[in-house]
């Protein structure tokens, strides 16, 4: 059976963010002539109102468990009897936790609990939420008992946050209400249904050090040496590991950012402060210089401000950073097993880009053309991924999928090395 004019749904929206998704779900649903029914729970209807839910639907919404018997006759445990599946988006932590411990304090939870039907959730929670203990322990119990989940994906949370936890997108939900009510014994979900339950996990017991942004070399007490880089991408990173459940320390230098959720933020301003703290942070599994390091500082920074009023220009001696990707990559002693650098290039990508590999010994550089896009500062990037075995390309992405699918690459890599 495929969701069409024989179908019949219960929907239970949960209170979450999310909440207004379910409206384009149901929206979707009856543009294939499927039934509706809809219960709300008391925090759903602080994010989206009945009288919504009831316009899109043609039906009455559900929400209280103790109310008599609706004017067709129908009984609270008959609303679960009548479908032939059971949706709940957005199944929040809570609404999860309920199910997972057979709760029934309310309308939906009763529900749930009452019905020999097939369930699927659309898990939609913070990141933290997710990645809890807590409610992964709740996500394995509800699997076992059967239960489908679509979802949840990776992106930008309400929050402000970045990872593992938004509400899949109506037309994913209606695709894996689709596949569960065409096939009557359980065959999982298309892989990208489901993607980011196993991505929860991917780096867990790994550590991984990420250096980022630009760094600031003082010329005087008011006027330093710095460059374009605004972080995002060594941010995205940190932040991605962070979700993917990696121990990740991020060695930022100075941007308009905030520290990535679950992550251990140190900040510095110049080279040799990253580098130091780099240094002091290992071991590792996984180094990512993200960072645009100024390559040159001025010899000797002045004490107090240079004047105007001085016979002559002044005139400023630079000498050579330490490069920290190197340093790292060249140690005997502590080596993380993956040294990942980024080359930013505006010409000879691949050339280049392959000279700072051998040259820095690293495992695999991150090439970008700046000469291309507007990288530095930008949302996107286009990236060349060169190994000592070979190349990958990701197209134009935001920088945040770029680290996402990078994290998914290294756990890879490391997928043989020992925790
Ligand atoms: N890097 C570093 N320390 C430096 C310079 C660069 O750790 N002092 C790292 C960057 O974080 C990046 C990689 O080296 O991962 C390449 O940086 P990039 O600026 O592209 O190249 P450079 O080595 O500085 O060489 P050039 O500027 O000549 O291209």
């Amino acid at each position: 059976m495929t969701a069409s004019v024989e179908s019949r749904i219960l929907l239970i929206i949960g209170g979450g963010i999310a909440a207004y998704k379910a409206l384009e779900l149901i929206r979707r649903l009856r543009e294939r002539g499927v039934f509706v029914r809809v219960v709300m729970t008391e925090a759903a209807q602080r994010f989206v109102t009945k009288l919504s839910v009831e316009s899109l639907t043609g039906n009455r919404v559900y929400n209280d468990l103790f109310a008599p018997t609706d004017d067709s006759g129908m009984g609270h445990i008959e609303l679960s009897r009548d479908a032939d599946l059971l949706v709940v988006a957005p199944a929040t932590a809570d609404l999860l936790a309920k199910m997972a411990h057979g709760l029934a304090g309310d309308l939906a939870s009763t529900l749930l609990l009452a019905t020999d039907k097939k369930i699927l959730a659309a898990p939609a929670m913070n990141l933290r939420m997710w990645l809890h203990p807590a409610t992964q322990r709740n996500i394995s119990l509800l699997q076992k008992d059967g239960v489908v989940f679509v979802g949840p994906e990776q992106g930008e949370m309400a929050c402000g946050e970045y990872g593992p936890g938004r509400m899949s997108e109506p037309a994913d939900i209606l695709a894996a209400i689709e596949h569960v009510l065409a096939h009557d014994t359980h065959i999982p979900l298309p892989a990208e249904l489901v993607r980011n339950q196993e991505a929860a996990s991917l780096l867990a017991g790994r550590r991984m050090l990420v250096t980022s942004g630009p760094t600031h070399e003082p010329i005087d007490p008011v006027r330093y040496i710095a460059n374009r880089s605004s972080g995002k991408q060594g941010h995205a990173i940190a932040a991605a590991a962070a979700a993917a459940g990696a121990d990740v320390v991020l060695i930022s230098g100075p941007v308009a950012l905030a520290d990535p959720a679950g992550v251990k933020t140190i900040h510095v301003e110049t080279a040799r402060d990253m580098l130091r703290e780099a240094e002091a942070a290992l071991p590792a599994d996984i180094f990512i210089g993200v960072a645009a390091v100024a390559d040159w500082r001025v010899a000797e920074t002045a004490h107090t401000k240079i004047k105007k009023d001085q016979k002559q220009t002044p005139c400023l001696t630079l000498v050579e950073n330490p490069d920290i990707l190197a340093a790292i990559g060249q140690r005997s002693k502590d080596r993380p097993a993956l040294v990942v650098g980024f080359a930013a290039e505006s010409e000879k990508l691949e050339e280049n880009a392959h000279a700072k590999l051998i040259a820095k010994n690293c495992d695999m550089i991150v090439a970008n053309d700046i000469s291309e896009a507007a990288v530095f500062g930008g949302e996107n990037n286009e990236v060349v991924i060169l190994t000592k075995q070979g190349k990958d390309s990701f197209p134009l992405m935001s920088k945040q999928d770029v680290a996402v699918r990078l994290v998914a690459k290294l756990a890879a890599m490391l997928g043989g090395t020992s925790r």
